[in-house]
């Protein structure tokens, strides 16, 4: 092995996938809710992704946020021209693409950032990159920009780690299909009911879950040679080098205390001053597997007039089709209906488009009061219900840019069934749709008003059928009869929400 990569595998390509949490506006949300001052988003702000694989996620952020510059490197050159070809071909002028190392994308030229996200890295590199990143930190933030690091969180891997090595001890040409062999190796330990596995439910649990996951994915999550689990204190510790502090969780549903942890729970926790030693012993009682983590580089806490102008001014949209949406979750702490009299309204109040929590507040009137909206307006973000937007100046341009974007990702997605997200230029990030629905967005695009007829044609050209209860149809009429009712639905449900987003 050459040694350029560290000990990472190389040899197979990562899985090109999208990644929600990686949305600025969903960060300064985050961050805002929690009380800490966050950097504008209307203004030419600046984002970088490290470690970005084949970079879609960074893709659609800068589609969706053309007046931000985003830069993105990776090492894997593969990696790199995979994402550069779609950058081309959509003609993205705002994101620019690296393949130098941690160690050398140091000394890019880089302007100063508000915003840096590591996803799928921390963990999964050896500690001289570890070192490289935290001095980029350093060198690369603005005083007040953020860092997002998702890490394999410890006490939640401590019962499944031992598989990795299972894993590792699988033959085969490439790291991938040695990881395959291992998981099959791995199987027929458990189904000769080895001890290791008969007493440890997260294990068994883990290793079903594996076998649905792609080779790659296997491949650059157990093979490297490095991989570090670690305790939040252990990072909080590592980010202190680049005068960085542990700010909140970039994923709402993790942060908010009444949704994950138990009155006793919180209780105890109560009593730990905040601070690293409460968070890890938070883990302990939410056992996460992957923790998000936002950090900042010189954090300010925001005095309460401030904190409630900025969530005044923060834009929401519905996620999810009003008419899909119950109030009923499912949560660790067990299932819970949400009050109908406070959360209904402020969905309501979304169902014709995006709003500021001001004009939320105006519509709901008098409602809840002005802790209670917050709040609801927090665990709906959390549930993934609404969504945090970009500032609503500007949207135009936007949309122009997420256009040409998405039709290019429409095209692609034709041959590639995993390419399902498109950008929307109000929330800054990437919305997933069904294969069936992303045909009639592209015949939307195509200006077709027979949206099942154009879908039929493209899928008849491309020697595919609609799959009904797991079964391809055979006939052109079965298939146009399917493809008219999903598209009576698409037009009652998804289009008026994919309208809201800006998609089309
Ligand atoms: C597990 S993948 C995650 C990719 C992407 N962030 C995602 O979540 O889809 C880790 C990525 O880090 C890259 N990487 C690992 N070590 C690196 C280094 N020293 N310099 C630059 N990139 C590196 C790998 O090539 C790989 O694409």
């Amino acid at each position: 092995m050459s040694d350029w990569t560290r000990g990472y595998r190389t040899d197979v390509n990562y899985t090109a996938g999208y990644y929600p949490y990686l949305n600025p506006a969903a960060h300064v949300f985050s961050l805002l809710a929690a009380g800490w001052r966050a950097p504008k988003l209307d203004g030419a702000f600046t984002y970088a992704e490290l470690g970005c694989g084949q970079g879609l996620s960074i893709q659609v952020h800068a589609a969706a946020a053309p007046h931000g510059r985003f830069f993105a490197n990776d090492f894997m050159p593969a990696h790199i021209a995979t994402a550069q070809a779609r950058v081309d071909a959509s003609g993205l002028a705002n994101l620019d693409l690296s393949d130098a190392s941690f160690a050398d994308y140091l000394d890019a030229p880089l302007p100063k950032l508000d915003a840096v996200v590591l996803h799928g890295v921390w963990s999964w590199v050896d500690d001289g990159s570890r070192a490289d990143l935290v001095r980029f930190l350093r060198k690369h933030l603005k005083p007040g920009g953020y860092a997002f690091v998702s890490y394999n969180a410890l006490p939640g891997w401590a019962p499944i780690m031992p598989l990795r090595e299972l894993l590792r001890s699988g033959e085969g040409s490439d790291s991938a299909a040695r990881a395959r062999a291992g998981v099959a190796f791995a199987d027929k330990l458990r189904d000769s009911d080895a001890r290791w596995f008969a007493g440890n439910e997260p294990a068994r649990t883990m290793l079903e879950r594996l076998r649905t996951l792609p080779n790659a994915y296997l491949a650059h999550e157990y093979m490297n040679d490095s991989w570090r689990l670690l305790y939040h204190h252990e990072l909080a510790t590592e980010l202190d080098g680049a005068q960085m502090q542990f700010a909140t969780s970039a994923s709402l549903r993790d942060s908010l205390d009444e949704l994950v942890l138990t009155d006793e729970q919180r209780a105890l926790l109560a009593a730990i001053p905040e601070g690293p030693r409460r968070e890890t012993a938070r883990d302990f009682c939410t056992n996460p597997l992957l923790r998000r983590d936002l950090f900042l580089r010189g954090g300010v806490r925001l005095s309460t007039i401030e904190q409630l102008q900025r969530l005044n001014e923060c834009t929401f949209v519905l996620n999810v089709p009003r008419a899909r949406i119950g109030l009923k979750l499912d949560l660790p702490v067990g299932s819970v209906t949400l009050a109908h009299e406070i959360y209904a309204p402020i969905l309501d109040a979304l169902q014709d488009g995006p709003r500021t929590l001001g004009q939320i507040r105006e519509r709901t009137g008098e409602q809840n009061d002005i802790a209670t909206t917050i709040q609801a307006v927090k665990v709906l973000v959390g549930a993934e219900l609404i969504a945090p937007c970009l500032p609503q100046a500007g949207l135009a341009e936007r949309k122009a840019i997420a256009d040409a974007f998405n039709d290019r990702v429409l095209f692609e997605s034709l041959h590639e069934a995993e390419l399902d997200v498109l950008a929307s230029p109000v929330t800054g990030g990437g919305f997933r749709l069904e294969p069936i629905d992303r045909l009639f967005v592209f015949a939307i695009r195509r200006g077709a008003s027979d949206l099942a007829g154009l879908a039929w044609q493209v899928l008849s050209q491309l020697g595919q059928a609609v799959v009904k209860d797991g079964q391809p149809l055979m006939t052109d009429d079965a298939n146009l009869a399917e493809l008219r009712r999903r598209e009576a639905q698409f037009r009652a449900e998804m289009l008026p929400l994919l309208r809201q987003l800006a998609i089309v």
